[in-house]
């Protein structure tokens, strides 16, 4: 690349154009100026290598006709003016002047136009954090996989249910209960393999997708509930796919941290509901209390509430009599959902204690010895 100067002192030669017509859009460095080089129908374009969106590397893009679309979510710019797409025109990247002299591609260092970014309201979920003062707040995270046109029992959304009456029967809380099984949501898409910065907060995808529900999950985690509680099925010796789809989408918020320092979750209690016909609970209350714990979540003693009759039964339908008429594990969820908003309290207040002198044997590790049967 030839850097001295041609008729004026500020371009600069990138090489031959032959040579750059293929790939047809590369990113380009001029010292700390990152610029999107394309060539579309035979014509070169310079803008800006930086996306006004996050500062996605446009240059590292793709080209959608005439515009050049951004790696990390999409936002275009024609890859002559800078110009947002249609409707978008205000929203413009610096444009630089491009030249084919003597078969050679020039560039000017310094760019013709200036960035314009055009106002974007905030997402409601970028609102700054605000402490309530009014009743606890619970929120049930239900995330067996139900179909809402043909609903059966679930040993572990029965155990939450139990849970969160208590807590607003008996606690005096307010209580939302979310069934990821009832929401529209899309699978994470990895933005943050793209780079970090590309994972933000909000996430991307609720930015761009007013039909994606996820949106109903962060709101209640971030903004409204001081005690959370998530419940969930074993499957294959895991938590259930719909709770893995919601913690990949999580990241956005456990990446504040690693990205600009901000802590979404403060002060805020998790309660685990494990149930299933198989065994490993120990191992799923593992993985999800490592996951909650690096959002910022606080747990009560005795943190998780389980129940499973072990591995060889299969027959699920006595497991489900089993959990229908435990009143034993119903008061074992009680009691989680109690332990987690004394700890509430005590978070709020500073005073209180957390843990008493018993504690329900209802899910709690072999709350009753089994005497091997006849
Ligand atoms: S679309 Fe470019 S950074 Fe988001």
């Amino acid at each position: 690349m030839n850097t001295q100067p041609a008729d004026a002192d500020d371009w600069v030669d990138l090489g031959p154009a032959e040579a750059l017509r293929d790939p047809p859009l590369r990113e380009v460095v001029l010292g700390r100026t990152k610029i999107a080089l394309s060539c579309v129908d035979g014509a070169f374009g310079a803008v800006s290598g930086v996306c006004n969106h996050a500062g996605g590397p446009l240059g590292e893009g793709r080209l959608e006709g005439a515009y050049v679309e951004c790696p990390w979510h999409r936002w275009k710019f024609h890859h002559r003016t800078g110009e947002g797409e249609p409707g978008f025109e205000e929203d413009r990247v610096p444009r630089h002047e491009v030249e084919v002299r003597d078969g050679h591609v020039w560039v000017s260092r310094q760019a013709a136009t200036r960035r314009h970014k055009a106002p974007h309201a905030p997402h409601p979920l970028a609102r700054p954090l605000e402490a309530h003062t009014g009743a606890l707040r619970v929120l049930g995270l239900s995330t067996t996989n139900l179909d809402p046109a043909h609903p059966r029992y679930s040993t572990s959304q029965a155990l939450l249910v139990s849970a969160l009456d208590h807590a607003r029967l008996e606690l005096g809380c307010e209580t939302r209960r979310i069934e990821l099984a009832e929401l529209d949501f899309r699978a994470c898409e990895g933005f943050y393999s793209r780079s970090a910065r590309a994972c933000t907060w909000p996430c991307s995808i609720t930015q761009m997708d007013p039909n994606d529900r996820m949106e109903t999950v962060y709101e209640g985690l971030v903004h409204w509930a001081d005690v959370v509680l998530v419940a969930t099925p074993i499957r294959w010796g895991a938590p259930s796919a719909l709770y893995f789809k919601m913690v990949e989408r999580l990241n956005c918020v456990q990446n504040q941290i690693t990205l600009a320092d901000k802590v979404l979750i403060r002060d805020k209690v998790c309660g685990l509901i494990i149930t299933g016909g198989q065994d490993n609970v120990q191992g799923v209350a593992g993985q999800m209390l490592g996951f909650f714990a690096e959002l910022g979540f606080v747990f009560p003693p005795f943190p998780y509430v389980a129940h499973t009759r072990g591995w060889s039964a299969e027959d699920m339908e006595n497991n489900v009599a089993y959990v229908r008429r435990s009143e034993e594990l119903h008061q074992g969820a009680r009691e989680l959902a109690a332990r987690a908003a004394r700890l509430a309290q005590v978070l709020r207040w500073g005073a209180g204690e957390v843990c008493a002198s018993r504690v329900a044997r209802g899910g709690r590790k072999a709350s009753r010895p089994h005497a091997p049967e006849a």
